[in-house]
């Protein structure tokens, strides 16, 4: 806990910064470790990100970025180490509480959802989706209909946003690679979350989707300050968005600053940037 990588903020100096009543970090990570047999995939993590920031993990593969996204997101459990979300306690959540609690993150579309349409697969990220008790189906039929009135209006909404307004009806399997990118965006949109975990969002993209992510990101960060935690191998996209960048290596944070500061870190050039460029 003392040996902490450099420029990684301890955890109580965090909750001062933020310190202001009902403003907390949205991610608070102390200490987080994750071990696969003798590996350890991520090691002894500190990681706070504030309402409104966009922070680009990068690092070389294997450096145990998916599995930070995996812990936080409370799809792995840590072997030790806290996590906090908007000020509460949140280790060992499970996924669903975190989206309750504001944050979530992008997945690989379920193979099944691809047999459901864009609108289909939107609604069905809502939480508390209609129809999704069978008592509220039948006691309050009047109730279960408006909420599904509701729900298709902000999902329309959203589509728009995403800019797939037009693709509403097609089956998801029937989508681009860039467009089911946009699709698990308007699905973590549909959540209300205030924090969204982008994991290679780019990452086999034609450029104008691309493009039209990296827009999207600034825009949803600036109009609604949504905050973004992005892992991104592409360079120029982590330059653009990231207020902050924080740079993993086997496990561990290896550097955090601004994209200018990384970049001409020797640390980070050697074990990243040097392949990456
Ligand atoms: N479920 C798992 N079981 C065993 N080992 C795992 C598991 N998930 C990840 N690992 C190992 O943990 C380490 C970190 O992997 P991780 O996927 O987090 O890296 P990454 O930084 O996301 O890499 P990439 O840039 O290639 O996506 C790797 O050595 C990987 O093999
Ligand atoms: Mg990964």
């Amino acid at each position: 806990m003392t040996d902490r990588p450099t420029g990684t903020p301890p955890g109580d100096r965090a909750v001062r910064t933020y310190g202001e009543p009902g403003l907390h970090p949205r991610i608070e990570a102390r200490g987080l470790t994750k071990r696969f047999g003798g590996a350890t995939a991520v090691d002894d993590v500190y990681l706070t990100v504030g309402p409104g920031e966009v922070v680009g993990l990068i690092g070389p593969n294997g450096a145990g970025k998916t599995t930070l996204f995996n812990l936080l997101s409370g799809a792995l459990k840590p072997d030790s180490g806290e996590l906090n979300v908007n000020g509460v306690r949140a280790t060992r959540l499970p996924p669903h509480r975190l989206a309750k609690l504001g944050l979530t993150r992008t997945f690989q579309l379920a193979r099944e959802l691809d047999r459901l349409t864009t609108l289909e697969n939107v609604l069905l990220a809502a939480p508390n989706h209609p129809g999704e008790t069978l008592r509220g189906a039948f006691f309050e039929p009047r109730a279960t209909r408006r909420a599904e009135v509701e729900a298709t209006v902000k999902a329309r909404e959203i589509l728009e946003i995403v800019g797939l307004s037009a693709k509403e009806a097609t089956l998801a399997g029937h989508l681009s690679g860039g467009q089911k990118k946009l699709l698990e965006l308007a699905r973590c949109l549909m959540v209300d979350a205030d924090t969204i975990l982008l994991d290679e969002i780019a990452a086999g993209v034609a450029p104008h989707l691309v493009e039209e992510i990296a827009a999207l990101v600034e825009r949803l960060n600036r109009e609604h300050g949504t905050t973004f935690v992005i892992i991104e191998h592409n360079v120029g996209i982590i330059r653009r968005l990231s207020s902050r960048v924080v740079v993993m290596a086997r496990g561990a944070v290896l550097a955090e600053g601004s994209f200018a500061d990384v970049a001409s870190n020797p640390d980070v050039v050697s074990s990243y940037l040097g392949q990456a460029a």
